[in-house]
């Protein structure tokens, strides 16, 4: 249990660096699957959802060493197993089966678990590898898929999901043909992962786009790759010096990423200014209401919802904030009304009364983001916050309690 003591009530003021996205990374792990030859990715950080790949990883058969760069070395693999004590924390796991179908022509996976923000079935994963050839049943909890050759395809997908692009297009690169998959993700983490693909020799076009065109090759190989930074994390910054007040640079962060939150902190009142690798926010007082409403990229990210909900907090009105990517991400809520919020909950609709002041006192991550969301109630309200944590935040922020010492808040980690 991770116990997070904030004193709030302080101005953020300085710098600091954002880390490379976990979720262009973790994707970039599973398809190094896809070669013999030797992967490496800098500035990874080792987030508890990365170490959890890397373990899955090497069930699998595979190698790696971590410091500056993670080299992933998969020459030979011993199983295309993974079982669900392996794949039961992290949801990202699914994004295995792809890259392992191409390699092995057979994948035994245990469905996964992970946050619990809404149901997430995976069917449009499995829409997309059955149609480039695969024949995939659920037995006992776990799916069996296998291909004796994966073949291209024209997809559409019912919803433009980050997972099931990604793990059609890891699929679809050792396929024979074109794949046309329409109505793709087209997160700024998904064109990573392409370009990462094609760094290794795949031919994809039309990545950041919703529709990405694959062109099947018959082998991958090695690659050295520095992944885009997290917007997530720059926009949970951003987020929480707006609610706190203060004056705040983000380096390492490409402010294109995350325009959406950009246009919403705009709306609150506090004046973003960027370079072509930076972003800065200037924010005193009150922050106005904003209304928000989560959507597929370049909408307001749904990573963000939840932080959001915690400045919306403390603005001056009443915000309106829908939930219209997963049906059930509003744990933080809860925890907020019991910091003073005023916040009531229509199916997937937040309205919420900013009140003046949040006052702290004991809450619990329900989520990796809510977490996020209750640091930032907790730097902006008066008092002490002790925010416990079962591993939600660590599984996706990079010594957030650093980071924010560093910006002059008073935050300290017990372990
Ligand atoms: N969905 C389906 N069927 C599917 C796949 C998705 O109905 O086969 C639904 C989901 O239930 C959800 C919606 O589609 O309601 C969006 O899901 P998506 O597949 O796009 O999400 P994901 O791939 O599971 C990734 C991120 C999430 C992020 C979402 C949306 C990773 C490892 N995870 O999840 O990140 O919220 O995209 O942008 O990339 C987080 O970092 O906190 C996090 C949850």
């Amino acid at each position: 249990m991770c116990i997070y003591k904030i004193e709030g009530g302080i101005p953020l003021q300085g710098q600091v660096e954002i880390s490379c996205a976990k979720n262009a990374v973790l994707p970039m792990i599973f398809a190094s699957l896809l070669t013999t030859e030797e992967v490496k990715i800098k500035n990874v950080p080792l987030l508890s959802d990365v170490q959890t790949s890397l373990q899955i990883l090497q069930l699998l058969g595979g190698e790696y060493t971590s410091g500056a760069e993670l080299c992933l070395h998969n020459r030979t693999l011993r199983t295309s197993q993974a079982p669900y004590e392996a794949v039961r924390s992290m949801r990202a796991s699914i994004l295995a089966m792809g890259p392992l179908l191409a390699r092995m022509g057979n994948v035994s996976i245990a469905l996964p678990g992970g946050c619990a923000i809404g149901a997430r079935p995976v069917d449009l994963h499995l829409k997309g590898l059955t149609a480039l050839g695969a024949d995939i049943q659920l037995e006992h909890g776990t799916l069996q898929a296998r291909a004796k050759t994966l073949h291209g395809s024209q997809i559409y997908l019912d919803f433009p999901s980050v997972g099931a692009t990604e793990n059609i297009m890891m699929a679809a690169v050792l396929a024979q043909g074109e794949t046309i998959l329409n109505n793709a993700a087209a997160e700024p983490e998904v064109e990573d992962l392409a370009n990462f693909l094609c760094a290794m020799g795949a031919r994809i076009c039309g990545q950041g786009s919703d529709t990405i065109i694959i062109e099947g090759v018959n082998t991958l190989h090695s690659v050295q790759y520095q992944p885009i930074a997290d917007r997530i994390e720059a926009g949970t910054f951003l987020a929480a010096a707006a609610a706190c007040g203060g004056d705040v640079t983000l380096t390492h962060i490409n402010p294109e990423h995350i325009r959406a939150a950009i246009a919403k902190l705009t709306e609150c009142g506090a004046a973003l200014s960027e370079t072509t690798n930076s972003v800065r926010i200037q924010a005193a007082g009150r922050p106005r209401k904003i209304d928000i409403k989560s959507l597929p990229y370049p909408g307001f990210p749904t990573d963000l919802q939840a932080q959001f909900c915690a400045l919306a907090s403390v603005a001056n009105g009443a915000s309106v904030i829908v939930e219209t990517v997963f049906e059930q991400r509003y744990n933080h809520i809860a925890e907020l009304v019991r910091m003073g919020a005023d916040i009531k909950i229509d199916e997937r609709t937040a309205i919420i009364n900013g009140v003046e002041i949040l006052s702290g006192t004991h809450v619990c991550a329900p989520d990796l983001r809510g977490g996020a969301a209750l640091v930032i109630a907790g730097l902006c309200a008066n008092g002490t916050t002790e925010l416990r944590d079962e591993g939600h935040l660590q599984r996706g922020y990079d010594h957030i309690e650093s980071k924010l010492t560093q910006l002059g808040a008073k935050i300290s980690l017990t372990e």
